[in-house]
Formats: structure tokens, sequence, C-alpha cells
């Protein structure tokens, strides 16, 4: 399997998080696996945005579920970065398969709250003929057996947060939610662990990689995980070069 360099939010050390722009500089440099989040606005349109309130990446206040997409559509969502930026636009999740689709596979997650999106990500994802492309992810680990029922070929990617409780047996508690990808964050991520996670047939994928992380890159593909998501896509891209990875 070819190791899996998953931009996260898009190229988010450089460009601001969750925009088509943050997307399409990650394409530009050559990754092809992406990490974003969705959240759902008053009139149930799904959005990619990290928080449930607009406040920390654009320039509006209030939670999306309070807002209409054409509210969150006049929001700025690339000044809060840095000013070269402005005018970036909060995308649809429709709008950032159609960029990524057919270039880039795609780490959904699920930020939202309740079960009912589920079939209206599902439903826009089958439009698009894109079910192999991605895997959906959430820390609300009763989301996935949902996405299953629904889709049960599409991949599903269980996000853990031990916080550093390694006693506990994080893979059985995965795959009890009967997922695909088993996803640790770094500082919780063993050799031992993900040699259990590949026994039980699991991929295995950890998160929390921001910026200066180079040594938990190191340490991560040392571990022999499959893949990560991390803010510097650049960065890791260029340690696998180094190793012919
Ligand atoms: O890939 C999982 C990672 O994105 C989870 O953390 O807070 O960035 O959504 P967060
Ligand atoms: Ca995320």
């Amino acid at each position: 399997m070819v190791f899996m360099n998953i931009a996260h939010r898009g190229f988010s050390s450089q460009y601001p998080e969750n925009t088509i722009l943050a997307f399409q500089k990650a394409l530009d440099i050559g990754i092809d696996w992406m990490e974003f989040d969705l959240q759902v606005t008053s009139d149930n349109h799904l959005v990619v945005m990290h928080d449930k309130t607009v406040d920390r990446t654009t320039n509006g206040t209030g939670l999306v579920s309070d807002l209409t997409l054409e509210q969150v559509k006049k929001l700025d969502a690339g000044s809060h970065l840095d000013a070269q930026f402005a005018g970036e636009q909060v995308p649809t999740f429709e709008e950032v398969v159609t960029l990524l689709l057919g270039k880039a596979k795609m780490a959904v997650e699920l930020k939202f709250v309740g079960l009912d999106p589920i079939g209206q990500v599902l439903d826009i994802l089958q439009n698009h003929n894109a079910i192999d492309q991605v895997s959906i992810s959430s820390f609300d680990l009763v989301k996935l057996p949902e996405v299953k029922r629904l889709c049960p070929a599409c991949s599903t990617t269980a996000l853990l947060k031990p916080e550093g409780d390694l006693s506990r047996d994080w893979v059985a508690e995965a795959q009890k939610y009967g997922v695909d990808v088993f996803g640790p964050r770094h500082t919780d991520t063993t050799k031992e662990m993900v040699a259990l996670a590949h026994n039980a047939g699991l991929v295995v994928r950890c998160w929390g990689l921001g910026k200066d992380q180079g040594s938990a890159l190191e340490r991560m593909i040392d571990a022999e995980v499959d893949g990560m998501t991390t803010d510097c896509p650049d960065v890791l891209q260029a340690i696998l070069r180094q190793r012919n990875m």
C-alpha cells in the first residue's frame, strides 16, 4: 500500500484551513489524500468547516447550525490567517468533492451532531461515484455503523482519543464499530498497537501532526502506520522521498 500522506484540512500550515485554496495548494504539490470536516447549516446544507461556530475561521460569529448556506457563503474564511487570503469562502461538501474527485482520496470527518445528515453525505458521494474514494471518520463512533448500514461499501475510520490510556484495548474497541481504519492520535500510537491493528485486518492512520513535528512524523513511519494526517504534507512528502517510500 502506498503510504497515505493526508493533508489535514488541506495544506493548512500555509493556507486557510478547509478552503478550496488549501485543497488546491495540496493538490499542486502532488498530495493525493485530503482530510476535511463537515458541519450542517440551518437549512441543511453540508459545509466544510472544523468548528461548530464560524468564529475562529471566518469574520462572522455564531453556530454554523444557526446560519443559512447563503449567510455562511458571505463570510470571509481566509483573512483570519492572513489578509492576502481575503475572499476565500467556506466551501460546500459538494464543491470539495467536485474539486478532489479523481485527483485525491478523501478522509471525510463527520463533525455535525446527530445521525440524520449521514444519508445526505452518502447521497452526494454516490451521485459523484465517489464511494471508493473516501473513508468516513468520526470520534463519535456510533455514527460509523450508521454509515455502513446505509452504504456497506463505504470505508469507515474510528478516530480515537485514548489520552494516554494505553491499558485499554483500543483496537478491540474500534472493531466493535465494524470499521476499516483505526485512527489513534500519534502521541498514543505504538508499534505494538499498530501490529495489533494490522493483525486484526485494520488499516492504521494516525492524526494530530501539526507544525514543527518532523520527528513525530518519522516516529510514526517507524511505528509502521499506513498513513497520517498532517498540516505539513510538504514536510512528510520530503521525508517519504528521502526514505524512498
Ligand atoms: O484526522 C483526524 C483529525 O482531523 C481529528 O482532529 O480536531 O483536527 O478534527 P481535528
Ligand atoms: Ca478533522
